[in-house]
């Protein structure tokens, strides 16, 4: 009896030393994949996730167990069938299929998904699917083809409004001449001032195009510029301009201390006043506009970081990359140039600053502007 009752005894211990390691096994797998940082998942060909990490879970807004047995595509990218460029049906066992990049319209961020088939030697069937986020190297990517682009345009806008600016002048002052020796009740006398006016208009678009392409002689002053003035006047004039029945509500929060860069006054207002044009513009039926400023220190460098936030109507996701190109508007024939970003770009390029555009959380369109350079507190020392 005590041998076969040892011998039971001690099979017992060994099967509940086996299990403890494989559960230990199992807790050190959950660990280890809940440590990549980028979305994980374990797919089988039916497209049911059959294993996920917590970052996959945290994007999909539910806990890991509620993925397992959901479709990848409805829980990573809200779609009723598979993404377009799928790889997971393409790729061989052990073997990992070129990437592919999808953008998942919950958190309006493009990812690059990695497909690798896994061994069926090893009883695992179905495919791993790993998600990087690109969108900053897409943007960055974006930003520099876009600088390349507008280059090359700016060049041939600044010749172009070059051309054009000497015969324009003359049909303005003979238009005007013309106007001054008619008599005011003349059958052409109307249309006179027609001509005038046109060309009026043409001379603000052929100025705005110097302006684009900085062909324009730079003013190479730079002052101590009081930013937060600077901003409180660029959007007393937009409102003057774009919100004259007063329906929008507008909102300062100006918390940067170091508000005072050494820049051209200027072109620091033709920034914000085309800014708040623009966020006027989106919201024809009322609205805020709200003015932050803040001061971020990246590493050693101080930051005057700015943001103009409107809650009108948003910038549809496929216009963002366009906007400032020049001559790009969604306004209709008189509303807009489609210049004014694009002059933006410009002068931010000159005066050594940058500009981003983004989602409002809920409705509308945030632009921040940062600044480095030298700044300090108004009535204080340089920095
Ligand atoms: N705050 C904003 N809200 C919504 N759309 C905007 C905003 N700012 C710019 N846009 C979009 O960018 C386009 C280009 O702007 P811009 O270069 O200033 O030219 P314009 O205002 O003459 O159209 C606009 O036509 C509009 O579609
Ligand atoms: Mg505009």
């Amino acid at each position: 009896m005590a041998s076969a009752a040892r011998k039971k005894v001690s099979s017992l211990s060994v099967e509940r030393t086996t299990i403890e390691f494989v559960e230990q096994l199992k807790r050190q797998w959950i660990e280890t994949i809940d440590a990549i940082p980028d979305p994980f998942i374990m797919v089988n060909d039916e497209y049911k996730i059959t294993k996920a990490n917590v970052a996959m879970a945290e994007i999909a807004e539910a806990s890991v167990k509620d993925l397992v047995g959901q479709s990848c595509y409805r829980v990573f990218a809200g779609r009723s069938s598979p993404c377009e460029n799928c790889q997971m049906i393409k790729a061989k066992p052990g073997k990992s299929t070129p990437g592919y990049e999808i953008f998942n319209s919950k958190n309006d961020r493009w990812y690059e998904v990695a497909t690798r088939r896994l061994h069926s030697e090893s009883g695992q069937k179905g495919t791993v699917q790993i998600y990087r986020d690109r969108t900053d190297a897409k943007n960055l990517q974006n930003r520099l083809a876009q600088n390349e682009k507008l280059a090359s345009v700016g060049q041939l806008a600044g010749g172009f409004a070059h051309e054009i600016n000497n015969p324009l002048g003359g049909i303005l002052v003979f238009a005007q001449m013309l106007l001054k020796e008619m008599d005011s009740k003349s059958t052409h006398y109307q249309d006179v001032v027609e001509i005038e006016a046109a060309a009026k208009r043409c001379k603000t678009i052929v100025e705005n195009l110097l302006d684009f392409s900085r062909q324009r002689p730079l003013n190479p002053k730079l002052v101590d510029c009081n930013v937060h003035d600077v901003i409180t006047n660029a959007v007393k004039f937009a409102n003057l301009g774009h919100n004259k029945d007063r329906r929008c509500e507008i909102k300062f929060k100006l918390n940067a201390e170091d508000h005072v860069l050494n820049s051209d006054p200027n072109r620091l207002t033709q920034i914000f006043l085309n800014l708040c044009s623009n966020a006027f513009q989106a919201m024809p039926k009322g609205g805020t506009l709200t003015v932050e400023t803040i001061n971020e220190l990246v590493g050693k460098t101080n930051y005057l970081t700015t943001k103009i936030i409107d809650n009108g109507t948003g910038i549809k996701q496929e216009h963002l990359g366009k906007i400032f190109e020049p001559f790009f508007t969604t306004k209709e024939p008189g509303q807009g140039t489609g210049l004014g970003l694009s002059i933006v770009h410009g002068i931010l390029q000159d005066l050594g600053g940058t500009i981003e555009v983004s989602k409002n959380k809920n409705r509308g369109t945030i632009f921040t502007i940062k600044f480095s350079g030298t700044l300090r507190k108004h009535g204080g020392a340089n920095k």
